[in-house]
Formats: structure tokens, C-alpha cells, sequence
């Protein structure tokens, strides 16, 4: 185990259980200055923890991966946001020198046709940036809340991540979706507009559908493949 591990699993667990979101992003900041990093969907639950960082002004890098391949309307919440909080957002990017090659050879839909096609595009478009985005960085700040899945709901606010060598925060994860939202109108924050017309879990726009009432959260995602593989290796846990 190493230091942060140890820091985190030992001393930060039970203080941070008592602390306000904002009161542990600030922590986090302080013990890790300049390792501590916000990746952003512009889902919902991101613009939230995005507020929080801009209301206190948190030294903490946001950053978004840009597939190349999202909704037009995630575009405009990530243009609003920039207007509103004035806050940095780095862009992370495919590496041309892999996505090049693969749309070459298989074309722009290819994840369509089978899983080990989708999965290379979103290592391509998604696990390949996020590894550069998270290098040399100690916290890794997400969305994610136990709600989204059965996998989530069995996670904890802090987790070790070993594909990048990072502590997970996840702020929300005991947060509902009617606690989001409610967040979301109160504080005047931006949203996509995408989720006024029945998307819920939103990704790439040609991976991505609306779901219909009593669909499961993520049944959106992936929409043509077998529950267990709707992962796209950003998280394992
Ligand atoms: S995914 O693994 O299925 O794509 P999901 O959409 O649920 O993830 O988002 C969970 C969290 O992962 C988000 O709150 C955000 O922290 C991070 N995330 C997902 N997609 C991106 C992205 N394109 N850019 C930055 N962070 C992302
Ligand atoms: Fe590619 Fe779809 Fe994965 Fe986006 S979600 S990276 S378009 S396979």
C-alpha cells in the first residue's frame, strides 16, 4: 500500500464522514496541493460538485474527456459552465496516433458491432486520456453515486483506484437522483437540456439513448449490449 492509500484509508475515512463536500475538497487540497483532480461529464452530479468547487473557489483541476463524439447539448452545458463559475476546464483528447489508425481500419461506428470494438474505442477515447489526465495526481474527484448500479452500490466515498494509482472521492454517492436534481434548480446550476427529453446517464451521443419510465438508470448506455458489459474502463470499481 502506498502513502496515499495508507493516508486515506487510515485517517480520512472517518473525518471525512463528518465533514461538509466542500470541508473535504478543501482537505484534500490542502494535504495534496496540486494533486487533486475533478473529471467532468457534465452529467448532473458533476455540475454539482462542480458548483461546490467554484462557490469556494477550491484549488482542484477540472477536466473533461473529449471523445470526439458527444452530444452537441453536452457541449452547451460545458460553454455554459465556463460563463458561469469562470472556472478552468482542461480538455482531455484522443491520442491521434491510436484513433487515426482505428477509425481507419474499422470505420466511425465500429462499436456497434461488436464489444471488443466498443471497448477499444472507449480505451481509445476514454481510459487512454483519462491515465494522462490522472498522472501524477493523488485524488481523483467523480460523479459517481450508488444509485447508478449494483457495482456503485457497493462502493465507498473513498476508493482505491489501481489502474491509476489514484484515491477516488466520490462526494455524492450517497446522494438520490430527486436530491440532485433538487440541487440542480435551487442553485440555478447549468444542465443539459438532454435530460428534459428522457436521458438520464448521458456519454457519447451515438452510445447513448433516451430510457423509458422504469428502465434501469444505465439502461441508456450501450443500449445493444448484455447488462454486465455496459463498462467503459474508466471505472473497474
Ligand atoms: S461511465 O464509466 O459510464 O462513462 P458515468 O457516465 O457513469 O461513467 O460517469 C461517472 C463519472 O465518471 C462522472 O461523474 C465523471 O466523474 C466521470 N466521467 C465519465 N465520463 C467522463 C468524461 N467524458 N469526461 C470526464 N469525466 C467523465
Ligand atoms: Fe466510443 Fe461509444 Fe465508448 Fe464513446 S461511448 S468512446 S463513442 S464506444
Amino acid at each position: 500500500m502506498d502513502t496515499a492509500t495508507e493516508i486515506t484509508t487510515s485517517n480520512l475515512t472517518d473525518k471525512i464522514s463528518r465533514l461538509s463536500i466542500s470541508g473535504v475538497l478543501r482537505l484534500l487540497s490542502e494535504i495534496y496541493p496540486g494533486q487533486v483532480s475533478f473529471s467532468t461529464s457534465f452529467s448532473l452530479e458533476d455540475q454539482v460538485i462542480l458548483e461546490h468547487i467554484a462557490a469556494e473557489n477550491l484549488p482542484i483541476s477540472v477536466f473533461t474527456l473529449d471523445t470526439g463524439r458527444l452530444f452537441s447539448e453536452t457541449y452547451s452545458v460545458w460553454s455554459a459552465s465556463l460563463e458561469k463559475y469562470r472556472v478552468p476546464i482542461k480538455a482531455y483528447t484522443p491520442d491521434y496516433q491510436l484513433l487515426e489508425p482505428f477509425v481507419k481500419e474499422k470505420g466511425p461506428n465500429a462499436f456497434y458491432e461488436s464489444v471488443e470494438n466498443r471497448k477499444q474505442c472507449c480505451f481509445i477515447r476514454k481510459v487512454e486520456p483519462l491515465k494522462r489526465a490522472l498522472a501524477g495526481q493523488k485524488v481523483w474527484i467523480t460523479g459517481i453515486r450508488a444509485e447508478h448500479s449494483g457495482i456503485r452500490s457497493q462502493l465507498g466515498l473513498l476508493e482505491w483506484d489501481e489502474a491509476n494509482k489514484v484515491t477516488k472521492y466520490n462526494p455524492l454517492l450517497n446522494w438520490t437522483q430527486e436530491a440532485v436534481k433538487k440541487y440542480i434548480l435551487d442553485h440555478d446550476v447549468p444542465y443539459n437540456i438532454l435530460h428534459n427529453r428522457g436521458f438520464v446517464s448521458i456519454g457519447c451521443a451515438p452510445c447513448t439513448r433516451a430510457i423509458r419510465p422504469g428502465e434501469d438508470f444505465r439502461a441508456g448506455r450501450w443500449w445493444w449490449e448484455e447488462a454486465g458489459k455496459k463498462e467503459c474502463g474508466l471505472h473497474r470499481n
